[in-house]
């Protein structure tokens, strides 16, 4: 408690946070004003969120409700708002949107120098059944100013990230980010409609005892993530077995990996060889996180943030984590690769 009484006179907003680090590295003040429109559309999804059954933003998309409006899907709004709120913010030039097939190619008269690859809504199974969703987004600089903006300006390794972050929509919403000095964690304050500042500089644990993936694909896995689980749930080395967790949103997945450490697992299979998820807007920007968080996030055998994109939906295997959990992980890759 301050010493106004049970209101903090003085809280750190994200927008406070992220200009005094803008100002630090003297920056333009461009990331603040897109990082700025970001929370916009962050804070509108989480309250759709948050009414989606009463305003009826469940169901099919076009459908029409009792007033005969054209009613839209969560994420499709969420989709709308995200991209309207950064358009207008104009600070970016491109924008790679889970929901949209080809890149968004922002109109000369509003664009600016970033790039954003996002998705606006994940977890997208869970929404009808009110399980924890996010948004998740990752934030590049164009690398040249010659000639027109293209598709071709997202596809950079995840090593050249500017910021990137996710908001969960859990039991309170979240907006968790990096510039790349570190993680902070802020939680949406519905009473001002502020992002406040409640955990700086967030670090994951060297080791966990929580692996996360969907065992559903048991039958389907490599022999290498096969042996990695026999070794969490059987362990012979006198250590308890591993807890196993999964909730099929990555946000909340990811979310709960960070801060219990641990393991999170989305490996390729003889069905999908490079898994389900998308390296632009999900396995980029968690891996982004998990690493400025002093943790790790590999394919099993490359590093994520060193992957060269040849096309923006493309999709990566994922293992991400407690540094000494996905370190473990690896060397069985690499052991049966060898094989
Ligand atoms: O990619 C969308 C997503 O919902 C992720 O948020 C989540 O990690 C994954 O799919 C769950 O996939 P599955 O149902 O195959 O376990």
């Amino acid at each position: 408690m301050s010493e106004q009484g049970p209101f903090d006179t003085n809280v750190v907003t994200v927008t406070r946070f992220v200009m005094e680090e803008g100002r630090k590295a003297k920056g333009t003040g461009e990331l603040t004003t897109l990082l700025n429109a970001v929370c916009t559309a962050v804070k509108a999804i989480s309250c759709a969120v948050r009414k989606a059954g009463i305003a009826h933003l469940y169901g099919i998309a076009g459908s029409t409700n009792v007033t005969g409006d054209q009613v839209k899907k969560l994420d499709i709004l969420s989709n709308d708002l995200v991209i309207n709120m950064i358009k207008s913010s104009f600070t970016s030039c491109v924008l790679v949107s889970e929901e949209n097939d080809k890149a968004i190619i922002i109109e000369p008269e509003m664009r600016g120098k970033y790039i954003v690859c996002f998705d606006p809504l994940d977890g997208s199974s869970n929404i009808d059944c009110l399980v924890s969703i996010g948004t998740i987004f990752a934030i590049y600089k164009r690398a040249t100013d010659d000639g027109q903006p293209s598709e071709k300006d997202a596809l950079q390794p995840g090593r050249n990230l500017v910021a990137a972050g996710y908001a969960l929509y859990g039991s309170a919403t979240m907006m968790v980010l990096s510039t790349g000095q570190g993680v902070n964690c802020f939680m949406l304050d519905p009473s001002i409609g502020e992002f406040i500042l409640v955990d700086r500089d967030v670090k994951i644990k060297k080791r966990g005892k929580i692996y996360s993936l969907n065992e559903g694909y048991s039958k389907y896995f490599d022999p290498a993530v096969t042996e990695y689980l026999q070794k969490k749930k059987f362990p012979q080395d006198g250590t308890e077995p591993y807890n196993a967790r999964y909730i099929g949103s990555m946000v909340a997945d990811v979310h709960r990996t960070l801060m219990y450490g641990g393991i999170f697992l989305y490996p390729g299979n003889v069905k999908s060889p490079s898994g389900k998820l998308r390296l632009l807007y999900e396995g980029n920007p968690m891996a982004y996180i998990m690493e400025q968080a002093g943790g790790m996030a590999s394919t099993g055998f490359e590093t994520i943030l060193d992957i060269q994109p040849d096309s923006i939906h493309q999709r990566s295997p994922v293992a991400m984590g407690s540094p000494e959990d996905v370190l473990e992980y690896i060397a069985i890759c690499k052991k049966h690769a060898k094989k």
